[in-house]
């Protein structure tokens, strides 16, 4: 027994959520503690501990702003179908859509911007386990970096919008066309300390034990 402080650590996990308002634009960003976040996020498992990723962090505003630029245009084209689907007294997802809304119109703003990549390429005709391998081989580590990141007092967002653009980014940063962009997780220090679990369907309906129709209840 490692002898967690269970308190802190389930906090850490239950509460580390999307930030997206509550980035703040202006305070300075320590680099080196994003680099030792990047270090003990790649302490996360990977396929054959092959470490096949690369982390792209982007602190020039005009990159910031050229990626922030295809991140609206896929936002604009995406949101409405959003909009339309959540009613006016939806109020969880109207304030989701105000939050994406709001990182939106941020994200040039933020002062960092990280990319993770898969040194390997996604295709069309990719076996599930190749696939699975591609994504499972750093996911992991992106969920470790966010939650480091959180004990710092950084916030983070997993996004995938960009992507709609990947090849233009891609060579906006020089990122190799053997590669996969996998996320962009933009970072800033956060406002406020009032992160609470999200609501989530209960355990008994998406767990189940031997058999995909024994819920897993008490
Ligand atoms: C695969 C994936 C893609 C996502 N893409 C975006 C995105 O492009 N933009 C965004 O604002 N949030 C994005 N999110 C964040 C989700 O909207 C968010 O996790 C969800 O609303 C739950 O909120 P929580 O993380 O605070 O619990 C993404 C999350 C995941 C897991």
């Amino acid at each position: 027994m490692d002898g967690f402080d269970l308190t802190s650590t389930d906090r850490l996990l239950a509460t580390t959520r999307t930030v997206r308002r509550r980035l703040d634009l202006d305070a300075p960003v320590e680099l080196a503690e994003i680099r030792d976040c990047l270090r003990l996020a790649t302490q996360a498992p990977n396929v054959n501990n092959s470490q096949a990723w690369r982390w792209v962090v982007v602190t020039d505003p005009g990159l910031r702003e050229r990626i922030a630029t295809y991140y609206a245009r896929a936002y604009e084209d995406r949101s409405a179908a959003l909009r339309a689907q959540t009613a006016p007294d939806d109020e969880p997802g109207q304030r989701l859509i105000a939050s994406t809304d709001v990182l939106a119109d941020n994200l040039a703003r933020v002062p960092v911007l990280v990319i993770p990549c898969a040194l390997e390429r996604l295709t069309p005709d990719m076996p599930i386990r190749k696939a699975a391998n591609l994504y499972g081989g750093i996911l992991p580590a992106v969920w470790s970096l966010q939650l480091a990141l959180r004990t710092r007092g950084y916030g983070s967002a997993f996004t995938t919008l960009h992507l709609h653009y990947e090849r233009e980014v891609a060579s906006l940063l020089g990122i190799p066309d053997d590669t996969t962009q996998v996320a962009l997780i933009p970072v800033a220090r956060y406002s406020g300390e009032t992160f609470r679990p999200a609501p989530r369907l209960p355990i008994e309906e998406v767990a189940c034990v031997n058999h995909w129709a024994t819920p897993f209840t008490d």
